[in-house]
């Protein structure tokens, strides 16, 4: 059986990636709702409705698990989803936790960055209230990263301009790690760590979000060793066009060519 992978667009491939790195051996589907991208500044209800939609339909393909590679579905929905549907649903791991607790240096600071919906969720909220006892959390909605790499555009005269006006009002020589809690940014970590001290730690969720996708099956005992393959659908259709096929593996090279 199939591993199925959702997000709002082509953030999700960034989580795909580094599975397909200690999950070779699997079949997967992966799901953008490109007719609805981007969640991040859409209302809460109107986002769970493309959600759940989604995943009725990903359900109907007999996948064995389901990964939600998007930190705004699972934010608003996870829960939800995992008391509908009888399968193993992984969702994004955000990473703030673990990163607030190990901010070695209480002078420096971590800037946690995602979708206006997501940075909104008062799970995040209560998270953060009840780790942050130094008040060292700054948080920064960045849309248009989600834009600009929908439109496939990863140059670097184009999006540094962006977060360099995105920051101008942090000291970026203050933070000790930034954390991409959206699965769209991490096309643009190679970006993100010209603007920051080169030591900076740049972290997102997508090793963990793998690796506990790993855990699950083996614990169920669903673990393939067969050859991989993945399919591609856009909003319930199979992507057939060349074209279209070709931009996945555009995306694919580019995460290569950062990592
Ligand atoms: C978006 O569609 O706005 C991005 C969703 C996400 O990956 O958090």
């Amino acid at each position: 059986m199939k591993i199925g992978f959702f997000d709002s667009g082509i953030g999700g491939i960034t989580v795909l990636y580094d599975t397909l790195k200690i999950l070779p051996n699997e079949d997967y589907i992966y799901y953008a709702d490109t007719l609805n991208v981007p969640y991040g500044n859409k209302s809460k209800n109107e986002v769970r409705k493309y959600i759940f939609n989604a995943i009725d339909f990903i359900i109907k393909q007999e996948v064995k698990a389901i990964v939600i590679a998007c930190n705004t579905a699972t934010s608003i929905a996870i829960e939800d989803l995992r008391g509908k549907y009888n399968i193993p649903i992984i969702g994004m791991e955000p990473a703030v936790k673990p990163t607030i607790e190990k901010n070695e240096d209480r002078s420096k600071r971590v800037l946690v960055t995602a979708t206006a919906l997501t940075l909104k969720e008062e799970k995040l909220h209560n998270l953060i209230t009840s780790l942050d006892k130094e008040h060292v959390v700054d948080l920064l909605p960045l849309p248009g990263l989600v834009d600009y790499s929908e439109r496939l555009e990863f140059s670097e005269s184009k999006v540094l301009p962006y977060l360099e006006e995105q920051l101008l009002k942090y000291d970026v020589s203050n933070y000790e790690t930034v954390v991409l809690g959206c699965t769209h940014f991490s096309y643009y970590k190679d970006i993100f760590r010209k603007l920051f001290s080169p030591d900076i730690n740049i972290i997102d969720g997508n090793y963990g979000t793998a690796n506990n996708l790993k855990k699950i099956l083996e614990e169920i005992n669903q673990l393939n060793d067969g050859c991989s393959h993945i399919d591609f659908y856009n909003s319930g259709l199979k992507v057939e066009d060349k074209a279209e096929l070709d931009k996945y593996s555009r995306l694919f090279k580019r995460l290569d060519s950062i990592c």
